[in-house]
């Protein structure tokens, strides 16, 4: 994007407190400025019997369920790095105790940690891989570089570290990119348009880098030339895997048996499994091709007839879809990946199993009957709520097996029911029980290797999973971002990050799960699995919070958490958890009025403090919380600043996070001028 159609941008005006129109339009593809794509009349049906439940038997009768599948899921973890770190026994140091920050107003370029923390960069974009990559040189980029550098908008970033804690393995996500502030001035020609569409395509995709330290709870440095080190790029062969591998609705021209896909698109929030792989979303992917536009399909998932932003079409024949040869193209991603970072070397794959949406990521816990449950949310206004469970079951330490659990299972969506529904009237009051609660279903749309929907095969239900949801009645979300099992408790998190159109003229109204009309703020719903644990089809829910800012007059709920004693949070989006159970929540998007940056904040959800929020740390200017990753036992805290100084341009910056170089020592050959993304951590010195 050049700075002339930097004025192309609809959501301008638009997008609440310091969401950036310029996000809307590169990442989303403006997806809140156009049509609802979900525009099915499914309704879901009141689920009698469930509702008949109270919301106290409900809840005690999952919890039982849920310990045990913990238990199940720590002693799981069989890879050579230490994952989760067993919460029965909390470490010695593992509170992380802080002091609150207050939030910090949007037009302020800092990264803000509480008293007592300090932060640094751990890897920056740009920055070299290989013994031979060369150095970052923000004048001098080339496609070749990029390939070996780490990439653009780093999303979600996990640290797998091993036994005795002086090394690990980094693995991230690269979202997208911001051409109006990734070089110094607008390209000028044609030829380097194209130069700089090929550097594109290699800043996207994921990184895993290698990392070292002296002793536990001191900073990390990565490694050059790390032994794992790995770009995967929009150039990196990936297998798929499940029912649609090999199916007519993958062949295109360039893969004829329809297995193979060039690259990863959208890459956005993920997972890491027990057996120490990684799960990356492939989100809004719709807007990287050029497609006829006119099929329910297309309409579906948001694909049209016109020029992307990025312009890959123009030479890569793939993403330009109007021509029957490369038709098929778009419907090889909107899948779940699974990466190995022990393996530089594997093939990367994509699990058709799992279904084909906007995924935001998935996160998986090992059930107390042994199959894995990964939890899965469609990132777009009006789509659903998604679990997969394997059909084979998990076997402690034998990772070669358990690689395998994720190509072929069952595939469910879920319908929520509340207890109060009736008194949902969009303003977000608390129903007279008391709380947001209800009962819920997974419904089936393949079971047992037999689809589930009228009229469509299973591979046509893993493809057009979005059509195929549609006619077995789930619920419509607030935008489902981060969904993650709690592997404290067993109880599951679903951040709705935010739904403007909720409640308006022609649109779903608004009900106990999604309890506000023009939904702005978002909501954190959470789950209980109860009958047949995380492998079955019932559960009851709660609502932990509606998130606002309560002291401008946000209608907010904090599970009975008084308001005034919060910190202000917005748009809900990354969320993770302490060894502790408590959850940690990153955002994108910032509460309304003056606007704030981005943060993370941790919040309680047991106990007599449950729905406490405390803000831990904000990102710069214009910049959105990813991660995040919280080693509480360390007292280090790490999160992905995604782009920061978006809303700025190659000529007027609006950050220079993370190096902060001043404005008169700029700009010198080499000099790092522009703000960018970086891997961040944050510890007690
Ligand atoms: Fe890429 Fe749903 O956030
Ligand atoms: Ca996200
Ligand atoms: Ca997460």
């Amino acid at each position: 994007m050049t700075p002339d159609n930097r004025t192309l941008l609809p959501m301008l005006g638009h997008t609440r407190g310091k969401r950036s129109p310029v996000t809307c339009a590169l990442k989303c593809d403006n997806a809140c400025s156009k049509a609802v794509c979900n525009t099915s009349a499914n309704e879901y049906f009141r689920d009698i019997v469930s509702a008949q439940m109270t919301r106290r038997s409900a809840l005690g009768l999952g919890a039982a369920g849920a310990l045990s599948a913990a238990v199940v899921a720590f002693g799981g973890v069989d890879t050579a790095m230490a994952g989760p770190v067993p919460t029965g026994h909390p470490a010695r140091h593992g509170r992380l105790e802080f002091d609150p920050i207050k939030p910090v107003d949007a037009a302020i370029d800092v990264f803000d940690v509480p008293e007592g923390f300090e932060w640094t960069p751990i890897i920056r974009w740009g920055d070299p891989l290989f013994r031979h990559t060369p150095d970052f040189d923000f004048d001098d980029q080339s496609p070749r570089a990029q390939a070996q550098q780490f990439g653009y908008n780093n999303d979600y970033t996990d640290i797998l570290r091993s036994k005795n804690g002086k090394k690990a393995v980094l693995v991230c996500n690269h979202e997208y990119v911001n051409p109006g502030i990734m070089f110094p001035a607008a390209p000028g020609t044609t030829a380097e348009e194209r130069r700089r569409r090929n550097i594109f395509r290699q800043a996207v995709g994921l990184s895993v880098v290698e990392l070292e330290r002296q002793k536990k709870g001191t900073p990390w440095e990565y490694i050059r030339g790390g032994r794992r080190n790995r770009r995967i790029t929009l150039d990196t062969e990936f297998e798929l895997t499940g029912p649609v591998a090999g199916s007519e609705l993958v062949k295109t021209r360039r893969d004829q048996r329809g297995r193979f896909v060039e690259g990863t698109l959208g890459n956005c929030s993920g997972g890491t499994t027990p057996w120490g792989t990684v799960l990356s979303g492939e989100e809004n992917f719709n807007g990287f091709f050029r497609t006829q536009g006119t099929s329910p399909e297309d309409r579906r998932y948001g694909l049209e007839n016109k020029a992307t932003s990025m312009g890959w079409e123009q030479e890569d024949a793939r993403f330009d879809a109007r021509a029957e040869r490369f038709a098929n193209e778009p419907n090889r991603f909107g899948y779940i990946v699974e990466i190995d970072p022990e393996n530089p070397d594997s093939t990367p794959r994509k699990h058709t199993s799992m279904g084909r949406f906007k995924h935001e990521g998935a996160n998986v816990i090992v059930a107390d009957n042994g199959h894995v449950v990964a939890y899965m949310g469609d990132d777009e206004r009006f789509d659903y709520l998604y679990k997969f469970v394997s059909k084979r079951k998990y076997r402690k330490n034998n990772r070669r097996h358990n690689m395998t659990l994720l190509t072929e299972g069952d595939l469910y969506v879920a319908r929520f029911t509340g207890t109060s529904d009736d008194e949902i009237d969009g303003s977000g009051d608390v129903p007279s029980d008391g709380g947001f609660d209800g009962t819920g279903r997974w419904l089936p749309l393949v079971k047992d290797g037999t689809s589930h929907v009228p009229g469509m095969s299973v591979e046509q239900v893993l493809v057009h999973t979005r059509l195929a949801a549609d006619q077995v009645g789930p619920t419509k979300m607030d935008r489902c971002e981060d969904v993650e099992p709690s592997l404290k408790s067993g109880k599951i998190y679903v951040a709705c990050t935010n739904n403007s159109q909720r409640g308006t003229s022609g649109q779903a109204a608004a009900d106990e799960v999604n309890p506000r009309s023009e939904n702005r703020d978002g909501h954190i719903v959470e789950i209980t699995e109860h009958r047949g644990g995380h492998s079955g089809d019932r559960f009851t829910w709660d609502l932990l919070m509606l998130c606002g800012d309560p002291a401008q007059g946000d209608a907010t709920y904090f599970s009975g958490f008084p308001a005034e004693k919060v910190s202000p949070i917005s748009c809900p989006d990354n969320v993770a958890f302490d060894t502790r159970g408590n959850l940690w929540i990153s955002t994108d998007g910032a509460p309304s009025g003056i606007g704030y940056n981005d943060g993370l904040f941790k919040v309680t959800v047991e106990g007599s403090d449950r729905g406490k929020v405390e803000q831990f740390l904000s990102v710069p200017r214009d910049g959105e919380t990813c991660g995040p990753v919280i080693h509480d036992e360390e007292s280090m805290v790490f999160v992905a600043v995604q782009h920061p100084g978006e809303d700025g341009s190659f000529t007027d910056l609006r950050s220079r996070f993370p190096d902060y170089v001043p404005a008169e020592a700029r700009p010198g050959p080499g000099e790092v001028r522009a703000p960018r993304p970086s891997v961040v951590q944050v510890y007690r010195p």
